[in-house]
């Protein structure tokens, strides 16, 4: 599968998080305080509600439908039921930010 760009790396900042629609699979970029920039599946786990609601602290996304929360880190669970969200793999070049969807 082909790399897709999202976004110009000068437009996140450590500790955000920015939700992306690309072909029709939700995206949840996060940067976490002193970790490194992920993407992970923008849908949560529990009953598939866009993270688009939710709040990042810069370090746990909580899903705000049932306050499901995840590491930024790793995307473990940690309130809810054990699992981890999805990752794709995710590359800058040229700062631009881009994401294989898998
Ligand atoms: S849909 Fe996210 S916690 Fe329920």
């Amino acid at each position: 599968m082909a790399y897709i760009p999202l976004c110009k790396l000068r437009n996140l900042m450590e500790g955000d998080a920015a939700p992306f629609n690309v072909e029709g699979r939700e995206i949840m970029l996060l940067w976490p305080d002193g970790g490194e920039l992920q993407a992970f599946d923008g849908l949560c786990p529990h009953q598939r509600i866009p993270f688009s609601r939710g709040v990042f602290n810069g370090r746990y996304l909580t899903c705000t439908a049932h306050d499901w929360v995840f590491d930024g880190r790793s995307g473990e669970c940690r309130q809810g039921e054990d699992c981890t969200l999805a990752r794709y793999p995710l590359r800058v070049v040229d700062g631009v930010v881009e994401v294989e969807l898998t």
